[in-house]
Protein backbone atom coordinates (compact mmCIF):
# COMPACT_ATOMS: atom_id res chain seq x y z
CA UNK A 1 0.00 0.00 0.00
CA UNK A 2 0.93 3.43 -0.59
CA UNK A 3 1.98 6.21 2.44
CA UNK A 4 -0.67 8.80 3.68
CA UNK A 5 -0.71 11.50 0.59
CA UNK A 6 -2.65 14.33 -0.58
CA UNK A 7 -3.63 14.56 -3.86
CA UNK A 8 -4.93 18.14 -5.50
CA UNK A 9 -7.12 18.95 -8.53
CA UNK A 10 -4.60 20.79 -11.47
CA UNK A 11 -5.77 24.11 -13.12
CA UNK A 12 -9.02 24.22 -14.28
CA UNK A 13 -9.86 20.93 -12.46
CA UNK A 14 -8.41 19.34 -15.53
CA UNK A 15 -5.85 16.96 -13.63
CA UNK A 16 -4.42 15.43 -10.46
CA UNK A 17 -1.26 16.14 -9.15
CA UNK A 18 0.51 14.00 -8.44
CA UNK A 19 -0.56 12.18 -11.68
CA UNK A 20 -0.80 8.54 -12.28
CA UNK A 21 -1.42 7.20 -15.91
CA UNK A 22 -3.46 9.52 -18.59
CA UNK A 23 -5.35 7.48 -20.66
CA UNK A 24 -6.46 9.21 -24.24
CA UNK A 25 -10.02 7.63 -26.41
CA UNK A 26 -10.41 8.95 -29.63
CA UNK A 27 -13.09 8.09 -31.65
CA UNK A 28 -11.42 5.05 -32.95
CA UNK A 29 -11.99 3.59 -29.79
CA UNK A 30 -15.12 3.60 -29.71
CA UNK A 31 -15.91 1.50 -32.68
CA UNK A 32 -19.34 -0.65 -31.57
CA UNK A 33 -20.97 1.87 -28.88
CA UNK A 34 -22.90 4.80 -31.38
CA UNK A 35 -25.92 3.78 -32.92
CA UNK A 36 -24.47 5.55 -36.55
CA UNK A 37 -22.04 3.46 -37.29
CA UNK A 38 -21.76 5.81 -40.54
CA UNK A 39 -21.59 8.62 -38.78
CA UNK A 40 -18.84 7.35 -36.27
CA UNK A 41 -16.74 5.89 -39.26
CA UNK A 42 -16.82 9.47 -40.52
CA UNK A 43 -16.09 10.96 -38.01
CA UNK A 44 -12.98 8.40 -37.53
CA UNK A 45 -11.80 9.85 -41.45
CA UNK A 46 -12.84 13.60 -40.38
CA UNK A 47 -9.23 13.41 -38.06
CA UNK A 48 -10.31 11.03 -35.41
CA UNK A 49 -10.97 13.56 -32.44
CA UNK A 50 -10.43 12.94 -29.04
CA UNK A 51 -13.87 11.79 -27.26
CA UNK A 52 -12.55 12.12 -23.77
CA UNK A 53 -9.53 11.60 -21.54
CA UNK A 54 -9.02 9.98 -18.11
CA UNK A 55 -5.91 11.11 -15.54
CA UNK A 56 -5.75 9.23 -12.79
CA UNK A 57 -3.60 9.33 -9.66
CA UNK A 58 -0.69 7.29 -8.07
CA UNK A 59 -2.88 5.27 -6.29
CA UNK A 60 -2.92 2.00 -7.78
CA UNK A 61 -5.77 -0.40 -9.26
CA UNK A 62 -5.45 -3.76 -6.01
CA UNK A 63 -7.29 -4.78 -3.99
CA UNK A 64 -8.22 -2.59 -0.58
CA UNK A 65 -6.79 0.66 -2.58
CA UNK A 66 -9.21 3.47 -3.72
CA UNK A 67 -7.71 4.56 -7.06
CA UNK A 68 -9.45 8.23 -8.59
CA UNK A 69 -9.34 9.21 -11.90
CA UNK A 70 -10.41 12.95 -13.54
CA UNK A 71 -12.53 12.21 -16.71
CA UNK A 72 -12.93 14.83 -19.18
CA UNK A 73 -15.31 14.39 -21.81
CA UNK A 74 -15.23 17.06 -24.74
CA UNK A 75 -18.60 18.51 -26.06
CA UNK A 76 -19.93 17.05 -29.70
CA UNK A 77 -22.34 14.48 -30.69
CA UNK A 78 -22.17 11.66 -33.41
CA UNK A 79 -24.61 11.12 -35.55
CA UNK A 80 -26.83 13.09 -32.74
CA UNK A 81 -25.79 10.99 -30.36
CA UNK A 82 -23.97 12.70 -27.46
CA UNK A 83 -20.37 12.08 -26.82
CA UNK A 84 -20.01 9.68 -24.15
CA UNK A 85 -17.80 7.11 -22.69
CA UNK A 86 -16.93 3.54 -23.92
CA UNK A 87 -18.88 2.20 -20.32
CA UNK A 88 -18.22 -0.75 -18.25
CA UNK A 89 -19.08 -3.18 -15.52
CA UNK A 90 -17.62 -3.87 -12.42
CA UNK A 91 -16.60 -7.69 -13.09
CA UNK A 92 -16.08 -7.88 -9.02
CA UNK A 93 -18.84 -5.61 -8.32
CA UNK A 94 -18.54 -3.08 -6.23
CA UNK A 95 -19.87 0.53 -5.69
CA UNK A 96 -18.38 3.81 -6.98
CA UNK A 97 -18.49 7.69 -6.61
CA UNK A 98 -18.34 10.08 -9.08
CA UNK A 99 -18.10 13.68 -7.92
CA UNK A 100 -19.10 16.64 -10.72
CA UNK A 101 -16.55 18.90 -11.40
CA UNK A 102 -17.57 21.07 -14.69
CA UNK A 103 -19.69 21.02 -17.44
CA UNK A 104 -23.05 19.60 -18.40
CA UNK A 105 -23.09 15.51 -18.26
CA UNK A 106 -24.99 12.74 -17.38
CA UNK A 107 -24.53 9.36 -15.49
CA UNK A 108 -26.31 6.32 -17.14
CA UNK A 109 -26.53 3.25 -15.14
CA UNK A 110 -28.04 -0.22 -16.49
CA UNK A 111 -28.10 -3.29 -14.08
CA UNK A 112 -28.92 -5.69 -17.59
CA UNK A 113 -32.75 -5.09 -17.11
CA UNK A 114 -33.26 -1.39 -15.60
CA UNK A 115 -31.83 1.34 -17.20
CA UNK A 116 -31.56 4.81 -15.18
CA UNK A 117 -29.91 8.54 -15.81
CA UNK A 118 -28.14 10.59 -12.97
CA UNK A 119 -27.63 14.35 -13.97
CA UNK A 120 -24.46 15.44 -13.36
CA UNK A 121 -22.84 18.58 -12.91
CA UNK A 122 -20.59 20.87 -10.53
CA UNK A 123 -21.02 19.22 -7.13
CA UNK A 124 -23.48 16.61 -7.66
CA UNK A 125 -22.57 13.17 -6.50
CA UNK A 126 -23.47 10.38 -7.98
CA UNK A 127 -23.97 7.08 -6.97
CA UNK A 128 -23.01 3.81 -8.81
CA UNK A 129 -24.33 0.65 -6.99
CA UNK A 130 -22.58 -2.67 -7.29
CA UNK A 131 -23.47 -4.35 -10.28
CA UNK A 132 -25.07 -1.42 -12.50
CA UNK A 133 -22.69 -0.95 -15.61
CA UNK A 134 -22.28 3.14 -16.09
CA UNK A 135 -21.49 5.66 -18.83
CA UNK A 136 -20.85 9.21 -18.64
CA UNK A 137 -22.43 11.60 -21.13
CA UNK A 138 -21.20 15.16 -22.31
CA UNK A 139 -24.81 17.37 -22.94
CA UNK A 140 -23.51 20.67 -22.94
CA UNK A 141 -21.72 22.86 -25.13
CA UNK A 142 -18.05 23.07 -22.59
CA UNK A 143 -16.36 19.84 -21.77
CA UNK A 144 -18.10 17.98 -18.48
CA UNK A 145 -15.33 16.56 -15.75
CA UNK A 146 -16.13 14.57 -13.06
CA UNK A 147 -13.70 12.93 -10.21
CA UNK A 148 -14.67 8.83 -9.48
CA UNK A 149 -13.42 6.71 -6.57
CA UNK A 150 -13.54 3.40 -6.84
CA UNK A 151 -12.40 0.03 -5.39
CA UNK A 152 -9.03 -1.42 -6.57
CA UNK A 153 -9.81 -4.29 -7.10
CA UNK A 154 -13.20 -3.45 -9.02
CA UNK A 155 -12.06 -4.19 -12.89
CA UNK A 156 -13.16 -2.66 -15.99
CA UNK A 157 -15.08 -5.29 -18.27
CA UNK A 158 -16.17 -2.95 -21.44
CA UNK A 159 -17.16 -6.64 -23.31
CA UNK A 160 -20.61 -6.23 -21.23
CA UNK A 161 -21.73 -3.30 -23.00
CA UNK A 162 -21.24 -4.75 -26.25
CA UNK A 163 -23.13 -7.32 -25.04
CA UNK A 164 -26.09 -5.99 -23.35
CA UNK A 165 -26.37 -2.31 -24.43
CA UNK A 166 -26.81 0.42 -21.94
CA UNK A 167 -31.00 0.07 -21.67
CA UNK A 168 -30.51 4.22 -23.32
CA UNK A 169 -28.97 6.19 -25.09
CA UNK A 170 -28.45 10.43 -25.18
CA UNK A 171 -29.25 12.35 -28.26
CA UNK A 172 -29.04 15.94 -28.75
CA UNK A 173 -33.14 17.20 -28.36
CA UNK A 174 -33.92 20.47 -29.29
CA UNK A 175 -33.48 22.09 -25.91
CA UNK A 176 -32.07 19.79 -23.61
CA UNK A 177 -31.18 15.68 -23.53
CA UNK A 178 -33.65 13.41 -25.08
CA UNK A 179 -33.10 9.62 -24.04
CA UNK A 180 -34.51 7.04 -26.57
CA UNK A 181 -34.35 3.03 -26.46
CA UNK A 182 -30.69 1.71 -26.50
CA UNK A 183 -31.42 0.16 -30.26
CA UNK A 184 -28.31 -2.14 -31.98
CA UNK A 185 -25.51 -0.08 -34.05
CA UNK A 186 -26.09 0.20 -37.76
CA UNK A 187 -23.35 0.71 -39.67
C1 LIG B 1 -13.65 3.54 -13.27
C2 LIG B 1 -14.49 4.77 -13.49
C3 LIG B 1 -13.95 5.83 -14.46
C4 LIG B 1 -14.04 5.42 -15.94
C5 LIG B 1 -13.75 6.60 -16.88
C6 LIG B 1 -13.69 6.23 -18.36
O1 LIG B 1 -14.22 2.51 -12.89
O2 LIG B 1 -12.41 3.59 -13.42
O3 LIG B 1 -15.78 4.40 -13.78
O4 LIG B 1 -12.64 6.19 -14.15
O5 LIG B 1 -13.17 4.35 -16.20
O6 LIG B 1 -14.74 7.59 -16.72
O7 LIG B 1 -14.79 5.45 -18.75
P1 LIG B 1 -14.58 4.02 -19.44
O8 LIG B 1 -13.71 3.23 -18.49
O9 LIG B 1 -15.95 3.44 -19.56
O10 LIG B 1 -13.88 4.25 -20.73
NI1 LIG C 1 -16.30 2.31 -13.02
Amino acid sequence: PLSPLTITFGPGNATLEPQGQVLTRRMSDLEGLFVDGHAWRQAVVDGDPVVYTVVSSPVPEVPRELPQSITTIYPGDTGGEFWMTKGHQHPDPQGEIYLGLEGRGGLLLFDGERAEWLDMGPGTIGYIPPGWAHRSVNVGDEPYRFLAVYPGSAGHDYGWVLAHGMGLRARRGDATVELVPFGAPAS
